[in-house]
């Protein structure tokens, strides 16, 4: 296991000064865990996180490139830094990220103001990267996959919370038409199970209650030992202290019944939580997207998640749009919403993606039916979801408290069915499970009481 450096004993610290350092966060949860991951490493070099770019010598965008003009997006926010720079000599700019990963020197080229590239696979150098840039006076590019070395990654957090991502895999190699992941991310690794272990229980030991295990396909992960995710996930329930175990994304040609027998059985710590994202409703269109299922098989295998694991909460994503989608494959995609209770989705527009099978296929949609069908898919889906809402009022719900606010006196925290909930408490009740009537249930959100024993 690569064991972080001590700050003393690092020979590239520099002693005495501590420079400020500015990370702005784009995409998924890999990126979110990558950033505590860099402000940590940093943080061994002297560098200490600030909360305003004004304030930093060392500014990075940890950019996403899986929809819509993402290198536009890194383009604008390094252009806004300029100013900052023309103040302050000290500035360097860097890239992270899958923008950098897809871009490395090119970012360089285009947008002066940047200093430094690094992809997702080079986190760990990034404090050898920033030294040799100051000292060298270099605009390095680092965007090599580590695809011959074993993937050995402790879980970096600075002052873990209550609930915590913890990476099992990298990569993917599922090629789905539309997707960039592969070409960013690389090629799929999984972490080993002793490994993982380990790293969990370490975690709990520094007050995590809550691990939500996170790859691109969780549910294809294999140890070295032969651990399938099934029995990861027994062996995180079993093995270790943490109360909740989350997931994030399964894919659903990978999830079988031995897998949804297996969250039923470890149930008490397992949560009933279930993003399943099936991207169409249309068979063809699937089988245009590799998905790897038919519209059937979905459905099929969403009953019997719903059949194994009883009051099981389904979300997914949905892309409209898709090159050659016709209005009638679109509507298989308004009507898999009748056919699987989401409680919510996460819908986006097609966009063509660098490197992507489908961005040369000839039949591109135009932008006014992405929208319109986007729209429409939306406000199916908000009438269903106020119902689903109202279901909940007046149900007792289990919510592990993850903060508290002191200007209202307001704790937040999430049900077993990942719900947020807000209700009045006390700072002293973080990291604890308690029991909370719902009062008032929106869609994205909860308010509740505290029901006393
Ligand atoms: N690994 C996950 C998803 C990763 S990307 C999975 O397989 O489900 C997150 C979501 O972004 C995808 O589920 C998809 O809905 C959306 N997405 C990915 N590429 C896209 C593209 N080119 N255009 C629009 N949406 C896209
Ligand atoms: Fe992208 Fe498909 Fe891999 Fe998800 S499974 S990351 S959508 S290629
Ligand atoms: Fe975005 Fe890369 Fe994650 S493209 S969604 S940050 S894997």
């Amino acid at each position: 296991m690569q064991e972080p450096q001590s700050p003393n004993t690092d020979p590239l610290s520099t002693a005495g000064t501590r420079r400020g350092v500015y990370i702005s966060t784009y995409g998924c949860q890999m990126n979110v865990n990558d950033t505590e991951r860099m402000y940590t490493l940093l943080e061994m070099v002297n560098y200490e996180p600030v909360s305003r770019p004004e304030d930093a010598e060392l500014i990075i965008i940890n950019s996403c490139s899986v929809r819509e003009k993402p290198v536009h997006k890194v383009h604008s926010e390094a252009g806004r830094y300029r100013k900052l720079k023309a103040k302050n000599p000290n500035l360097r700019i860097g890239v992270g990220g899958c923008v950098g990963q897809q871009e490395k020197g090119n970012l360089l080229e285009d947008v002066p103001v940047l200093d430094f590239v690094f992809g997702p696979d080079n986190i760990d150098n990034l404090p050898k990267i920033v030294q040799e840039m100051r000292d060298k006076n270099l605009r390095p590019v680092d965007a090599k996959f580590s695809h011959g070395e074993p993937y050995q990654i402790e879980t970096l957090i600075r002052k873990p919370g209550v609930a915590a991502f913890v990476n099992i895999t990298k990569g993917c190699d599922n090629f789905c038409t539309f997707c960039v992941v592969p070409f960013t991310r690389g090629r799929e690794r999984s972490r080993s199970l002793k490994e993982l272990i380990v790293d969990i229980q370490k975690l709990t030991l520094r007050g995590v209650k809550e691990v939500t295990l996170i790859g691109q396909n969780v549910n294809s992960y294999k140890s070295d030992c032969g651990a399938n995710f099934g029995d990861l996930m027994s062996r995180v329930a079993t093995d270790t202290d943490v109360e909740r175990i989350r997931f994030t994304t399964p894919h659903p040609k990978d999830f079988n019944l031995d897998l949804a027998q297996i969250i039923q059985k470890h149930r008490n710590k397992i949560m009933e939580y279930m993003h399943l994202p099936a991207q169409s409703g249309n068979s063809e269109v699937l089988e245009r997207m590799n998905r790897g299922y038919t519209r059937e098989e979905y459905i099929e295998k969403a009953r019997m998640l719903a059949r194994e694991i009883p009051n099981c909460v389904f979300s997914t994503d949905l892309i409209v749009g898709f090159p050659g989608e016709t209005e009638e494959q679109f509507e298989d995609t308004l009507t898999l919403l009748d056919e699987v209770p989401y409680e919510s989705i996460y819908a986006f527009k097609y966009s063509s993606r660098p490197f992507t099978k489908a961005a040369k296929f000839t039949d591109q949609l135009d932008e006014v039916t992405k929208s319109e069908r986007l729209t429409r898919l939306l406000a199916k889906h908000r009438s269903i979801s106020f119902e689903v809402a109202k279901k909940y009022e007046q149900k007792i719900l289990d919510v592990l408290v993850e903060d508290f606010q002191e200007k209202d006196s307001s704790c937040y925290g999430r049900s077993t069915g990942n719900k947020s909930v807000h209700f009045a408490g006390r700072r002293d009740l973080i990291g604890q499970t308690l029991p909370i009537r719902v009062t008032e249930a929106y869609p994205q959100v909860f308010y509740g009481e505290l029901v006393e024993s």
